[in-house]
């Protein structure tokens, strides 16, 4: 069976001491679904979190990282440095890294590649513009993204890839795509996979759907059989409102 997975991107939310308050906060939680749960703090904050988060069952991941190991990319973390404070999870390709930080398909293969070199799980996220939608583009522009930034990958490495498809017009607007779009979509995602990579890899790969999740959508969306959980911004930064998504399966 496929993993289910909740994880909250907090973007550039929360300082030290809010970082704090709220992990706080997620570990007075119930959980009482079968998900993984993640939370992915500013850099600054990721050593703190991590160790405010052990044997909470809470995974903490970061947002996103360089391509290089080291060297003189100012301003830049590396893969290795993610690792060296325990990190085993980025998430790659956020729509507003492409859009304000000119991340490109290209770019992004080789950020892959340096994660999966050093044994990092990728959560890669994806997604068409409105514009895209509203002219009938978005399975073209989906499956570029995907061919582009990642089936260069072997089999084996394909699989240590989570998927987020997050409409871009579906992020911080509070206009989710419906169940039944995100589940069509996934599932094309889904047999795009299947082409490259075969039945049973597509099968066990994890889709997560983001773009205005909220405890009031989540247990409809996520009812889709592949729709394998979700990544949330706003509602991330609740305690009680993330762990009422992440309670929805
Ligand atoms: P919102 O849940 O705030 O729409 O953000 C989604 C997102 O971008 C998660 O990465």
């Amino acid at each position: 069976m496929r993993k289910h997975i909740v994880a909250g991107n907090w973007k550039m939310n929360n300082g030290l001491i809010q970082t704090e308050t709220l992990i706080v906060e997620l570990k007075k939680q119930e959980k009482t679904s079968d998900a993984e749960v993640m939370i992915a703090p500013t850099f600054t904050n990721l050593w703190h979190a991590f160790q405010s988060a052990k044997q909470s069952g809470i995974e903490v991941i970061a947002q996103n990282m360089h391509f290089a190991e080291n060297g003189a990319y100012t301003g830049e973390i590396s893969a290795g440095m993610l690792k060296s404070i325990g990190i085993q999870t980025v998430i790659l390709g956020h729509s507003e890294r492409r859009a304000y930080f000119n991340e490109t398909d290209e770019s992004l293969a080789k950020k892959v590649d340096a994660a999966l070199a050093n044994g990092m799980r990728v959560i890669f996220c994806f997604g068409e513009e409105l514009s895209d939608r509203k002219s009938g583009n978005e399975e073209i522009i989906v499956e570029s993204q995907l061919k582009n930034a990642l089936f260069h990958l072997s089999t084996d490495a394909f699989k240590h890839i989570v998927l987020a498809y997050e409409p871009v017009w579906a992020i911080g607007t509070g206009e989710t795509a419906t169940p039944d779009q995100a589940q069509t979509m996934h599932a094309f995602i889904r047999k795009t996979i299947a082409e490259k990579y075969g039945n049973d890899v597509a099968d066990s790969i994890s889709i997560l759907y983001g773009g205005s999740v909220k405890p009031s959508n989540a247990k409809e969306i996520f009812s889709k059989p592949d729709v394998d959980g979700g990544l949330i911004g706003g509602a991330s930064l609740k305690a009680e409102d993330f762990f009422a998504i992440v309670n929805a399966f």
